[in-house]
């Protein structure tokens, strides 16, 4: 049987923005349209790529200002597989890829820190020495350097934060950890970022007990995360998932109607 459209989740997103929308039976793909598997080292560039592709230039503009940019956008590319390139052979990692079969092209990819893994976001700059990466693989200081050129100087900064609410929250206790998720924006809205999503929480929930699930989600997409059973925590963007309870409001919302309800029963009493 089809799969039956997704109850609407609506959140606030920044002007001039859309958040996404519940796939439309018709246009979902099939199990036998895409394949889910994991990445191999070489899939790095198609990742770059998308990665530029999926995520907006008002990010890309903190993260990688244009004053900083190399000329080519092929360089910058270049640049930011070669940073990524040992997570994807790191035992803290797990690249997974959605694969259109009738073509072989890579059309969606979620990064997946497995439970276990410390809280020290792969994204850092900090990431090279604090994996071993930079012995590991020999590089000369020069090629690290020529890697980190383009990006901010504050582009640890915000990752950082984010590993302190993270950790704040989790502590120690084992948890999957999505950094980050793409669909090729010509393939979006038919069911691969849930076929990506699945691939972790199917395994989050089988153990006994269910395995914490967290992420950072980008404005516009906190409703794939409601969806599929996240909560939102007090940062506002950061979201954790305890088992497949599914959350259809935002804390915030929740937080503003007990506040009605506070106000309605002080004025009862009146
Ligand atoms: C966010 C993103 C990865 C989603 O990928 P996608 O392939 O378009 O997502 P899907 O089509 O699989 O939709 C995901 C699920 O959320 C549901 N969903 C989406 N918006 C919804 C809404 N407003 N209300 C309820 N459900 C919603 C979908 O119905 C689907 O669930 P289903 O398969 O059970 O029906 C994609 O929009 C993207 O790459 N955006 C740019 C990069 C980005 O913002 N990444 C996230 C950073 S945290």
């Amino acid at each position: 049987m089809a799969q039956e459209k997704a109850d609407f989740i609506e959140i606030q997103t920044p002007e001039g923005t859309q958040q996404t929308m519940p796939v439309e039976p018709e246009n979902r793909f099939s199990a036998s349209h895409v394949t889910i598997s994991l990445c191999e080292v070489k899939d790095v560039d198609r990742v770059a790529e998308g990665l530029y592709a999926c995520f907006p230039e008002s990010w890309w503009a903190i993260k990688e200002p244009l004053e900083l940019r190399p000329l080519e956008q092929i360089t910058r590319q270049t640049r930011l597989a070669a940073r990524l390139r040992p997570s994807f052979s790191c035992p803290e990692m797990k690249w997974i890829k959605a694969t259109l079969n009738s073509t072989g092209e890579i059309i969606g990819v979620a990064g997946w820190m497995v439970p276990g893994a410390p809280v020290h976001n792969i994204w850092r700059k900090s990431a090279a020495a604090f994996y071993g990466w930079q012995d590991k693989f020999g590089w000369t200081d020069d090629e690290f350097e020529e890697w980190w050129q383009g990006p901010a100087l504050d582009w640890d900064e915000e990752f950082e934060k984010n590993d302190g609410y993270r950790k704040e929250l989790l502590g120690d206790e084992p948890h999957w950890y999505l950094t980050p998720l793409l669909t090729f924006p010509e393939h979006q809205g038919k069911g691969v970022g849930k076929r990506l999503l699945d691939w972790a929480i199917d395994q989050a929930d089988a153990t006994d007990p269910v395995t914490p699930m967290y992420l950072e989600s980008a404005p516009t997409a906190k409703a794939v995360y409601m969806h599929v059973g996240f909560v939102e925590q007090s940062a506002g963007y950061n979201f954790l998932r305890r088992g497949p309870l599914v959350a259809k409001e935002t804390s915030k919302d929740k937080a503003e109607k007990l506040q009605v309800k506070v106000e309605e029963k002080k004025s009862a009493e009146v």
